[in-house]
Formats: structure tokens, sequence, C-alpha cells
């Protein structure tokens, strides 16, 4: 009996939408879902979202909403895309959940009880961003690694988790179980991490300070949050410690996660676990981030990519394929949407695509669509072109699903694909259709497509559900909705006689130019990729921004500086006060057009000099390489009035 499988991607924070990489995360555990079911395991997958602490409670203030609400609203983006993106999950868990609360409460309760949680005085470095505190080694130039911010100094009395009693534990079982975090990288990372002296995890959050947290069940003026609360999802999603799916499925527990959460899955967890003696999960596997411009995709960088809109513009299954295929499972990978362009046309529409119409023409044309009779001998044992070199690609292909290295399953599937159209060339069968006695040999030839074609249909299954679906139906397999590695494995499965149906294109090819007329015609979802270029800047919060000064002026005087090709030197009047102003207009505005227009100014910018002219602010203006356009008013307000 295969045992069985469970898998968990992290519980997704609800300060932000879903992206890129939540979606990759996802997919990466339905993927490893689909393929362990077709292994003929029992499966299990989990994920869901994380919604209490700090974060949550300043998003859902600028939203002038309560945490609740505002944790149902985000909770929902991704309850309702996940169903698109064909994520065949079993359970969506929220921290929110009574039955997860009461679960927490419980192991709280045990560990307290056990002697591992104590009442103390701490003062650290704390990144609201991680909800944790950092030691000065973990920061770079002071800053969060993650986040890019200044942690701040929070000093308060907390309960605290003794985590480094089980110190030399953990560093033990790494050693002991080489494969307990993959790849490899991370483990190393995690025993260097183990390394120096682990410090005690601060817990709680007095109530005067944070009420959006589940509260202690031995002290009713503090919270548990963050990650106490969120790793514990894990088993009560599966009903700990009495009910049959813990039973079954918890020694099976596999975690997929970015590098981002290491340290919390591979340290605090298990130590979490060992505390509370359950037993630790099976495997967590870390993989890295999507990138833009080799900056991390994230939502506090401001440059994430939306999966609605290339789900309605590319299709559930190349997007599926695109992410598995495109980044190495614990590597970072820039995400580009020429290269997922590229992608579609070259391995799903030309390789994929042309192999299954081109051989389905071929067969309705030669057959008129009836598996051809020979098919029986080969059925019967007979040797088959191409078997051998379908068998060995399901051998790695298993391998490589087992370890979780998606982009090699793929690789091994269209090494076949390269085979298979090879194979076309090398045989000819439209030099054979011109030779009655060679009309054997044709259908032999046309028949080992067709089940090359079968063994690719059943292999893509965990990656593209919807094409492995439809693949099968037009090869006369419908009957399943997938099939085990065992039933692929065996050639000679679609039976001779059977009448099939005409291909059908699976994947359209993408003409770049004729997607982009299509984006500015408003054909396709307004919402927008962040090209690569855009680069946006760390996000700020509001009290930065009220920090400017923005005023409405009037543009009273013009001139051009001596040797500035680029600068105008303004005069302004900002409502009862003059100033001077140097600005980069010069190339798309003469003296004269500016002269008269109501712009807006930052009034309280420093003053400095530029081309020996004292600049005393500076005016808003959209700006490309080439060209400028002033930000001016539409209805004629008077100069000084404060801009919001
Ligand atoms: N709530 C915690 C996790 C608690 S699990 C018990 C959290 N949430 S999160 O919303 O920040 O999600 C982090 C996870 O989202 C990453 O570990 C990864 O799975 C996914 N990703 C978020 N940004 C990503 C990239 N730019 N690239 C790849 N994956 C990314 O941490």
């Amino acid at each position: 009996m295969p045992t069985p499988f469970y898998i968990t991607t992290p519980i997704y924070y609800v300060n932000a939408k879903p992206h890129l990489g939540h979606t990759y995360t996802t997919i990466a555990a339905d993927c490893a879902k689909r393929f362990h079911a077709m292994s003929g395991g029992e499966t299990f997958f989990l994920t869901g979202t994380d919604e209490h602490g700090d974060k949550i409670v300043k998003a859902a203030q600028q939203q002038s909403v309560s945490p609740k609400t505002y944790a149902d609203q985000i909770s929902k983006l991704f309850f309702d895309l996940w169903p698109k993106l064909n994520i065949s999950y079993d359970h969506f868990i929220r921290t929110t959940d009574p039955d997860h609360i009461s679960i927490v409460t419980q192991i709280l309760q045990k560990i307290f009880d056990a002697g591992d949680i104590y009442f103390s005085e701490y003062e650290g470095l704390y990144c609201f961003g991680c909800e944790r505190f950092y030691t000065e080694r973990e920061l770079v130039d002071g800053k969060c690694p993650d986040h890019g911010t200044k942690p701040e100094i929070i000093k308060e009395s907390n309960y605290f988790f003794k985590m480094s009693r089980y110190q030399a534990w953990l560093i033990d079982h790494i050693k002991k179980n080489p494969d307990f975090i993959q790849p490899e990288r991370y483990r190393n990372e995690a025993l260097a991490f183990l390394r120096e002296p682990l410090e005690d995890l601060c817990i709680s959050r007095p109530k005067s300070r944070l009420e959006w947290g589940i509260t202690l069940p031995f002290d009713e003026n503090y919270v548990t949050y963050v990650w106490f609360d969120a790793l514990i999802n894990y088993i009560s999603a599966l009903g700990y410690p009495d009910h049959e799916k813990f039973k079954k499925f918890w020694p099976a527990a596999q975690h997929i996660v970015a590098k981002d959460i290491l340290k919390p899955h591979g340290i605090y967890w298990p130590i979490m676990l060992k505390a509370a003696g359950i037993d630790i999960y099976k495997h967590l596997h870390v993989h890295g981030y999507w990138n833009i411009d080799e900056t991390k995709m994230s939502k506090s960088l401001g440059n994430v990519v939306d999966p609605g809109y290339l789900l309605s513009t590319y299709g559930t299954d190349a997007i599926r394929f695109f992410l598995m295929r495109e980044m190495v499972f614990g590597l970072d990978s820039s995400f580009s949407e020429t290269t997922l362009i590229e992608r579609i046309n070259s391995d799903l529409a030309n390789d994929l695509g042309n192999l299954f119409s081109r051989v389905l023409a071929m067969f309705h044309k030669y057959f008129n669509g009836q598996v051809p009779s020979v098919a029986a001998e080969i059925r019967n044992g007979q040797k088959a072109d191409l078997m051998d070199d379908a068998y060995s690609t399901i051998d790695e292909f298993k391998q490589a699903m087992e370890d979780f290295a998606f982009h090699k399953a793929i690789h091994a599937i269209w090494a076949l694909i390269s085979k298979m159209n090879k194979y076309v060339v090398s045989t000819a069968p439209w030099e054979l259709a011109k030779n009655e006695n060679e009309k054997d040999r044709l259908g032999a030839v046309i028949y080992n497509l067709l089940e090359g074609l079968r063994v690719i249909a059943g292999l893509i299954y965990p990656i593209m559900p919807e094409t492995s679906h439809t693949m099968n139906s037009h090869l006369g397999q419908k009957d399943k909705t997938f099939f085990t590695l065992e039933e692929i494995k065996r050639w000679g499965a679609i039976s001779p006689g059977e009448n099939l149906p005409k291909p059908v294109t699976l994947f359209p090819r993408i003409d770049p130019k004729k997607l982009n007329q299509k984006k500015s015609s408003g054909t396709e979802q307004k919402q927008k990729v962040p090209k690569p270029s855009l680069g946006l800047k760390p996000e700020i919060s509001f009290e930065e921004v009220l920090k400017l000064d923005l005023r409405v002026a009037t543009v009273i005087h013009a001139e051009k500086i001596p040797k500035a090709n680029k600068l105008l030197k303004l005069e302004v009047n900002l409502g009862g006060e003059k100033r001077t102003i140097v600005a980069g207009i010069a190339k798309s505005y003469t003296p004269e057009e500016i002269t008269g227009k109501k712009i807006i100014v930052l009034a309280n910018l420093k003053p400095a000099k530029l081309m020996g002219v004292r600049s005393e602010g500076m005016l808003l203006a959209a700006v490309t390489d080439d060209a400028c356009s002033v930000v001016t008013l539409d209805n004629p307000l008077p100069s000084g009035t404060p801009v919001k």
C-alpha cells in the first residue's frame, strides 16, 4: 500500500492580495499532491490564511474596517483564486476558525504546563513586517534583510518559549535525517543558524498593545499571534489530537515554503512540536524567490505580478506550466512576461501542441480516425518503437517529482516529445503511406506515436490537468480524471478498432504584437503586469506621506538658464509668497508655454543650488527619458491651496 501524503503551503497573511509568489508555492503543492495521487496514495492538501497580528490590524485601520472584516475580504481573494488555477486543496484553514483557536490554546497550555514557557522582560529590535525580533547579527546595514526597514526597539514583559533547551536535539535530528530540510543549501543554512546559541522565542503581546490574537490560556492579559498561532494550523486542520485524519496524515507531513520563512519552519516548528510531545513533520521543501529586476516580488516593495491578469491573458495550464518549468526549485527566478510568451510559443504551442495535432492529423488521414488493427500485436507484447524511451521517461519523471524537482520532471517529458518528433522524421509516415505493402508498418508507427502521446498526456497531469484531460480524451482514455503511473506504463492501452475524435489546438501561438494591441484597445483586463523596468520604490507609510507639503502655485515668470539646456528658472506664486524653482522641463516647455499655468509644488523641500540658482521647491511632472508633462489643475483653485 502506498503511504499517505500530506502537503501544506504556508498560510498567507491577509494584509495583501495574492500575487505570483503565493501562486507559485500553491501550484507546486498542487502538483505534488496530484503526482502522489497518481502514485496511488491517499492525499491531503492544506492551504489557507494567517489572519492575526499587528500588520493585519494596521492594514484594516487603513481601510477603516475591523480586523475581522478585513481578514474576511482578503482571505476570500485567496479562496476564490485557487479554484481558477485548478488548485485541488482539501481544506482551506483560517487562523480565525474557532477549531484552530481552541487547538492553539490547548497546545500553549500543554507546553506551559511542561515548564517550557516563562514570563520575562525583553528589549529587542522588532520588525513589524516579519512580526519577530531580530538580533543585530541578522540585520543587513541595520535593516531587516527582507523588508529593508529599520526594526524598532521594543521593550516589554512577555511570555517566552524555551527554544534553547531543544537546540542540541534539533541539530542532531537534522544531521541524522539529511532529507529533513531540502534542498541541501537550506539544510546547511538551518545548521549554520543553529551553530549560534538559540535565543528563546517571544510568543505573546500584551493586549494593551495588540488585541488581535489568541488569548493565552494562562494569562488573559496577553495574546499569542503569528508563529505560535500560525504554525499550529498544520495540525489543527487535521483535527489534532484525536481525529482520524490527524492519525493518518500527520506522520506523512511535508511542508512547502519559500526561503523567507525557513527559520520559523526549520527551527521554531520542530521545536514546538517536540516540546508539545508531537512527532515532528517529515520534510520541509524550501524554494527561492520570484524576483522582478533582481528584487523579491513582494507587496511591501509594490512590484507584484497579478495572477488574475496572467490567467485571463494566457490560461491556467500555461501559467502552471511556466511557473513549474521556469523556476529551479530552491533557486531564485526572474519573472518576465516576454519569457512567458516565449515558453508558451516554443514549449507548448510548438513542441507539445504541434506533435499532438500532427500525429492525430496523420492518424485521421491514413486510418480515417480508427485505431489500426496492428495495435493488437503490439498490445500482445510485440517489440514497439518508442516504448523503452517512454518507460525511462516515466522513471525519470517519477524520481524528479518525488524530489520536488518539477523543472526536471518537465524536462524529462520534453525530451520524450523531442524523441517522438525525431521518430516522425525518421519513419516518414507520408512515404510509408505511398506504398500499400507498408500499411502494417504505417499502422505500427502511428500506433506507437499515439501511445507516446498517451504517456505524455498521463505524465503532464500534475502540471497541466486540463490539457492532460483534453489529450487523453482524444486518445480514447476518457473514463478517468488521471491515470496512475502503473496504468501509464502499459504500452498498448489504446484499443484497436476504436474511433477517436479529430484533434484540437492545445495551445494557440501568441503574437506579442496582437496581445499589445488587445491590451491597449482595452479588450483585456485592465490590470497590468508591472514591467520589470518599473522598479517601484519601497513602500512608505501614511505618516511619511503626511510630511510632504504640496501646494497649488501659479507660474508668474519663466526663463531659460544659460548653458543648461534642460532647465527653466520659474518664479511662482505660492499664495502670498514668491518662490524660485529650477525645473528640468526645458525640453518639453518654452518659458511662454509654462507661464500662467497652475502647477503643484512640493513646498517644504530643502532649498538647493542648481547651476548657480537657488531652487526653493520642486514641481510635479510625469517624466520619460526624452519628454515630460507638468501636472496642472483642471479647476483653477487659488495659489497656496494644499494638495492632499
Ligand atoms: N503567514 C506567514 C506564513 C505562516 S505559515 C505557518 C507568511 N505569509 S506570507 O503571506 O508572507 O507568505 C509567504 C510565502 O508566500 C512564502 O514563503 C512563499 O511561499 C510565498 N511567496 C511570497 N512571495 C514570494 C516570492 N516573491 N517568490 C516566491 N514565493 C513567495 O509568511
